[in-house]
């Protein structure tokens, strides 16, 4: 079983423990400010193969590497001016580039699925850190089994990966609760990849361009999207004004209060809250055993595409099962 450690009571012990379990080629599951991270040596291939093995995830699927600065960044990778102004406004923060790998760099085949481009991001908090004591990237996918919700709280890491991981750091609840937007500068522009947790809104407003669909390559481009992912146990319904017999509810906006049956995404109708709550309220209701999870309707602005993002993946991944 992983050693837990609450890092915000005693964040040494925790740090410590996580860099050791990193150094000795070991699995740290680490807080960011989107969701939990499963963290590996980004330059150690048998630790990055644990990676895949402990998800259950497929090899042509590639990896974050989660960097300590621009500077780790520039050093494996090659940033042109745009990706750079992009990681200098938005770095530290939920916002994943891909870019050329530079020739030689020292990382480990299996993050890149043997793609000449590599995912860079450089979070809030923990995981930059040990980056920075490590020397070296982090490779770090969502700490949930390939195809499930990804996990907000270090109890949902512990309940699905618990048995297969070295050492989970406890930092509590993560701030947005979305994965990070990934985008891809190019010669065309500016490729969307992923929604997520910067809205697209805020980054064609700082490039002053229109960011262009990244479907082209869908296998490559976006492998980490396929339908099957963000899959609850219980089939999903969008758009629902209110719950069914049978059903529970999760709500957005006023009037609707928690209970048994019914987690509100947002009482206020805010969508930073909404994204929030969003993997932790769909796990309990998930747990619910009942027929169906009602969803209502949610603003398409904002972080709120990405929220319909994953309800919509969500909402199909249960019908491909059925
Ligand atoms: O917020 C996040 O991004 C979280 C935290 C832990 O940083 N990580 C995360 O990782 O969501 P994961 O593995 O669940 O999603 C990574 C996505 C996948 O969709 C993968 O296909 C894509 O990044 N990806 C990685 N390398 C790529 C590359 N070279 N080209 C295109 N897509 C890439
Ligand atoms: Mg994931």
């Amino acid at each position: 079983m992983a050693e837990l450690f609450n890092i915000m009571k005693n964040p040494k012990a925790g740090f410590d423990a996580a860099l050791a379990a990193l150094r000795s080629g070991g699995l740290a599951a680490v807080p960011t400010e989107t969701v939990y991270g499963l963290g590996a040596d980004a330059t150690n291939g048998s630790a990055v193969s644990r990676i895949f093995a402990a998800k259950g995830r497929p090899d042509f699927n590639p990896l974050i590497a989660h960097v300590s600065g621009v500077e780790m960044a520039r050093s494996i990778a090659v940033l042109n001016d745009v990706s750079l102004k992009l990681a200098s406004r938005f770095w530290p923060g939920p916002l994943t580039l891909v870019v050329p790998l530079k020739p030689g760099a020292t990382i480990a085949p299996a993050v890149t699925a043997g793609l000449e481009t590599i995912a860079l991001r450089q979070p809030k908090g923990i995981m930059a850190d040990l980056a920075n004591a490590l020397g070296n990237p982090i490779a770090a996918p969502s700490a949930n089994s390939s195809g499930r919700i990804s996990p907000t709280l270090a109890k949902h890491v512990m309940d699905d990966l618990g048995d297969k991981i070295d050492v989970i750091l406890d930092g509590g609840n993560c701030d947005v609760g979305l994965e990070s937007t990934i985008v891809k500068a190019d010669d065309d522009g500016v490729a969307l990849l992923r929604k997520g947790g910067i809205a697209v809104e805020t980054l064609e407003m700082f490039l002053g361009q229109k960011l262009r669909p990244g479907t082209d390559k869908p296998k490559v481009e976006a492998p980490g999207m396929l339908l099957a992912h963000y899959a609850p146990r219980t089939p999903v319904r969008l758009n629902a004004p209110c719950a069914n017999e049978g059903e529970v509810l999760l709500a957005f906006g006023p009037g609707v209060d928690d209970g048994p049956a019914v987690r509100n995404l947002s009482p206020e109708g805010d969508l930073h809250q909404a994204a929030h709550n969003l993997f932790a309220m769909m796990k309990e209701l998930d747990m619910c055993g009942a027929t169906r999870i009602a969803v209502q309707p949610i603003p398409q602005q904002g972080i709120g595409a990405a929220i319909n993002d994953r309800l919509e993946r969500a909402a199909a991944s249960v019908e491909r099962r059925a």
